[in-house]
């Protein structure tokens, strides 16, 4: 079965947004924390509007960084979001965490990554797609 998390958004670094990938830090409502670190396909609902995006757990090793943070990249993003209540599906295990050499590897890479969610989603078939309409 797709798991699905909710939760709050929050503001995270805002490193993100300065490389062109800004993302929505998530506060879950249940503490516990059971997605392995890793980067997915994730459909949102926010407001009862559904959103695709990109969701990542993990701790940014590539910033030396330890704490462990829920991030979302949508495909169309909106400052609008911060302090709503979402929810999330996780579709697709895409990869898991690097520790990258340089902010231009992570950069080539969540390029990439974009790609393939975007195509992941195209190609979606629609029996399945339906399946993922969500309610808050
Ligand atoms: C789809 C996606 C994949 C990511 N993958 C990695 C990764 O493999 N390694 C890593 O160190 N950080 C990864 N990051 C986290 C970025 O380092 C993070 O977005 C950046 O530090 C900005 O954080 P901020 O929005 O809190 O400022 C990823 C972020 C996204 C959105």
């Amino acid at each position: 079965m797709l798991e699905k998390f909710s939760g709050t958004v929050v503001h995270g670094l805002g490193k993100g947004k300065e490389f062109g990938f800004p993302t929505a830090n998530i506060k879950l409502n249940n503490n516990e924390l059971s997605i392995e670190k890793g980067v997915y396909a994730v459909v949102v609902n926010i407001d009862n509007q559904q959103y695709y995006g990109m969701l990542y757990v993990g701790t940014r090793p590539t910033f030396h960084l330890q704490e462990i943070t829920i991030e979302i990249y949508f495909f169309e993003f909106n400052e609008d979001v911060y302090d709503k209540q979402i929810s999330f599906q996780i579709v697709q295990k895409i990869r898991d965490e690097i520790q990258f050499q340089s902010t231009d590897d992570l950069i080539k890479q969540l390029h990439y990554d974009k790609e393939m969610v975007y195509i992941f989603f195209k190609h979606l078939p629609k029996t399945i797609s339906d399946l993922l309409i969500l309610n808050s």
